[in-house]
């Protein structure tokens, strides 16, 4: 099967009360960990990649590693720009074989927000890709851009409408709660997610996709592993999976997940290196790395997104 755009998978997601899993991939071993577990489950999936992702990989392995991917699991995929910080990495990854890509321009005011999203969205879909645009801001960290929580802001219900009639956007991420990275609410302080906001949007855009971001649930399974191997990540935590569950069944159809992969990963690697010091071929933590990842991707399609069978 070929890559896909997200136009289908979300109509489907949509209707179907549950959301699409949007991983981050880095390198082979969570590419293969993320699509064996898609694949024995029969689910769409979303690789995403970001300005950070490409920087480390390279553009071309990274679209390589997803279409050999494909070769080896038959299921939709699609390949999406994660954060999208200008046009012109928009347009590279549009010529360069994806088939989706989100133009990041929270940080903008409304207007030239509009106006950048607008110019991606007229050369993305001229070729057949798709646009994920974002309005609102999320506290956290990502590539070089980090926000304070106190400068996070929801998203206004208000602007949702215009923002998307005018740009012409396939998607829209927003602001109601979720942050970037494992420390995504102060210690004591209550996880809550603002599904006020969330259903005020639902009314004004009824039956458009919506996207969440910094969607990691922080698995203190892993948390433990790492704390026990020599990692510092006491005060992690993330948002609770009920929740995540309850917005998938929304208008919510797409839900980011890197943070949660990276801990899969770095618990199996950190576990292997503690147990056998000696240890030097790369093959022997990485598996276990790789196995985390598939276990954990596999919980996220059926406890949490519900894209089991949907493929
Ligand atoms: O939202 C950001 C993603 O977790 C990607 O992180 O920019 O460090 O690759 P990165
Ligand atoms: P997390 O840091 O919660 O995994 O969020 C990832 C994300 O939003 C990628 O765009
Ligand atoms: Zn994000």
């Amino acid at each position: 099967m070929a890559l896909v755009t997200s136009k289908e998978m979300f109509e489907k997601a949509y209707k179907g009360g549950y959301a699409i899993g949007a991983f981050n991939v880095n390198n082979m071993e969570i590419v293969q960990g993320i699509t064996e577990a898609a694949g024995e489950l029969k689910s769409p999936v979303i690789l995403q990649v970001s300005k950070g992702a490409r920087n480390y990989a390279n553009h071309n392995y990274l679209v390589k590693l997803v279409e050999a991917a494909l070769l080896e699991n038959d299921i939709p995929m699609v390949l999406h720009l994660d954060h999208g910080p200008d046009f012109e990495t928009c347009k590279s990854c549009i010529d360069g074989g994806f088939t989706s890509v989100m133009i990041d321009g929270s940080h903008l005011d409304f207007e030239e927000n509009i106006a950048l999203t607008k110019k991606v969205v007229e050369y993305a879909h001229d070729k057949g890709v798709v646009v994920e645009g974002e309005l609102g801001k999320l506290a956290g960290v990502e590539d070089d851009v980090k926000v304070a929580a106190d400068d996070a802001m929801y998203t206004q219900p208000d602007e949702v409408e215009e923002f998307v009639n005018r740009t012409g956007v396939d998607s829209l991420a927003i602001a109601i709660g979720t942050s970037h990275g494992a420390f995504k609410f102060k210690p004591g302080q209550k996880p809550q997610l603002r599904f006020d906001i969330l259903e005020e949007i639902t009314k004004r855009i009824p039956g458009f996709p919506i996207v969440l971001h910094g969607a990691s649930s922080v698995s203190q399974e892993y948390v433990k592993i790492i704390q026990e191997n020599g990692g510092n990540l006491a005060d992690a935590i993330g948002i609770p999976e009920d929740m995540l569950r309850k917005a998938a069944t929304s208008a919510v159809c797409k839900i980011n997940i890197d943070s949660d992969l990276r801990l899969a990963m770095t618990a199996g690697v950190r576990q292997v290196l503690t147990q056998n010091p000696a240890a030097f071929d790369p093959r022997e933590y990485l598996k276990v790395g790789r196995a985390n990842v598939k276990a954990l991707v596999a919980h996220k399609i059926k406890e949490v997104l519900g894209s089991d069978g949907k493929a």
